[in-house]
């Protein structure tokens, strides 16, 4: 499996993508109510006023894809 993983930035916002060549995700796929890595990323991203993209198709991997706004971003230190 290849994983890609970019990270850039615009005037405003900070984008992360991460896409992979997996099994992909069942047709219906929802965040299950029992599974906290995903649903931690997404609660973590919106507390920065932030939004989480997750799109997958079976056999056709994932791709995460998410935007942070600049403002929101510190660096400690
Ligand atoms: N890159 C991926 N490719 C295919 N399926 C994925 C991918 N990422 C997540 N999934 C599916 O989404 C489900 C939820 O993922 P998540 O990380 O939120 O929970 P988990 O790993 O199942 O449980 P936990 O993180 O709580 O131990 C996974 O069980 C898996 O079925
Ligand atoms: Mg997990």
């Amino acid at each position: 499996m290849q994983v890609a993983v970019t990270l850039s930035a615009d005037d405003h916002d900070c984008h992360l993508r991460i896409h992979d060549d997996g099994v992909g995700l069942p047709k219906e796929w929802k965040l299950r109510p029992d599974a906290f890595g995903l649903r931690g990323v997404l609660e973590r991203i919106a507390q920065l006023g932030g939004n989480l993209f997750i799109k997958g198709k079976p056999g056709d991997g994932v791709t995460i894809a998410a935007k942070v706004p600049l403002s929101r971003i510190t660096v400690p230190g």
